[in-house]
């Protein structure tokens, strides 16, 4: 037998993965992602070729995603779906399949924000799992955003500081490059830097006023770096890859944590967590616990699957506004760019 709740279908392609989870309430039954592997090559993702890619995902991953769940497709209460920030090609292909599933089935179609749903990631039911309390703290990193947010409820968000150029995931994306790894490189750095040195070399910080970051100038500096230190030595990277890696993630996580922490004491906020794709970086984690134990807070950190770009933070988040019977009609259109 079936358990009692609402049957939500969600779906994000707002980069390069298509990904479709059902859940039951904020409870995820299944989670099915496909990643693009076509962008490694290129040292970023093209839009072009990430649309191209969810028109032929979108329908297998939803498949895999109600196979999983054991559901049929008219047990579906709502279907939700990205509508932005993310590239328009990518988001127009979630959404156009999302709105004609909605009218096919006579369901509401609930819209929801990106960057939203990477915090609301700390809301789905896991067993012993506690969510954060109201007010927290989030930072939330990714591949396009850095931002402290202060949640204040689960539909009530205000941004206290974000970077004024690049984010951190780019940062780290384009050192990668410069360094020759494939796309995306922040997984990589993390991995090799778990062998370096972190205190090899120093890198320069971009001072920003008030809580905003600014990451453009550092891989700046990173490029200027490397490129000094190979006309050196031509063999500086293969010797050094490791200490390089170590000593520059070393670098952006302090930089990520001094404004973190500053917000913290200022407002005397007592919960904290990180979300976005680079929350699964193991420095970055590492570091969190231990800022929480010096200082008494408590800290969230999500579980790896529920760190870069997943349907089950889009499900969980459309829950929430299903409540409030926030839904769109199928005149919503993606957004680039779309405020917290
Ligand atoms: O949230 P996400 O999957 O997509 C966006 O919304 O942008 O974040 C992707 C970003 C990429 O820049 C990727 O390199 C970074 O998250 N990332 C990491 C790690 N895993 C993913 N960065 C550092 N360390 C990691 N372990
Ligand atoms: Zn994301």
């Amino acid at each position: 037998m079936q358990k009692t709740g609402t049957y939500i279908l969600a779906i994000e392609s707002s980069c390069d993965d298509t990904s479709c989870a059902v859940l039951i309430d904020n409870h995820v039954l299944s989670n099915i992602t496909a990643n693009q592997s076509i962008h490694e090559q290129y040292g970023g993702v093209i839009p072009e070729l990430a649309s191209r890619d969810h028109q032929k995902n979108i329908v297998p991953v939803v498949e895999a995603a109600l196979k999983k769940a054991n559901i049929k497709l008219t047990e579906i209460n709502a279907v939700a779906v990205t509508s932005g920030p993310g590239l328009m090609g990518s988001l127009l292909v979630g959404l156009s399949f999302a709105k004609s599933l909605s009218l096919a089935l006579n369901v509401p179609l609930i819209e929801v924000n990106h960057m939203q749903a990477h915090i609301l990631a700390h809301f789905i039911e896991e067993e012993n799992d506690v969510a954060p309390g109201f007010p927290f703290l989030c930072l939330t990193v990714s591949g396009g955003h850095t931002q402290l947010v202060k949640v204040n409820d689960h539909l009530d968000f205000e941004i206290l500081g974000q970077t004024i150029d690049d984010a951190v995931g780019e940062a780290f994306d384009k050192a990668a490059k410069i360094l020759g790894l494939p796309y995306p490189g922040g997984p990589l750095i993390d991995k090799l830097a778990k062998e370096g040195d972190r205190t090899k070399f120093r890198f320069a910080t971009t001072n920003v006023p008030g809580h905003d970051y600014s990451f453009s100038g550092i891989k700046t500096s990173f490029l200027y770096f490397v490129q000094n230190e190979m006309h050196k030595n031509k063999n500086f990277i293969e010797e050094n890859l490791k200490d390089i890696c170590a000593s520059y993630q070393h670098h952006l996580i302090n930089v990520l944590l001094k404004n973190a922490k500053k917000v913290l004491k200022e407002t005397g906020i007592q919960y904290f967590a990180i979300a976005g794709g680079v929350s699964a970086n193991s420095e970055l984690r590492s570091q969190v616990k231990q800022m929480a134990e010096e200082n008494n807070l408590k800290c969230f950190i999500p579980k790896f699957e529920y760190c870069t770009d997943n349907a089950a933070m889009i499900g969980v988040t459309a829950f929430y506004k299903f409540q409030k019977k926030q839904f769109s009609d199928v005149s919503v259109v993606p957004q680039t760019r779309m405020e917290l």
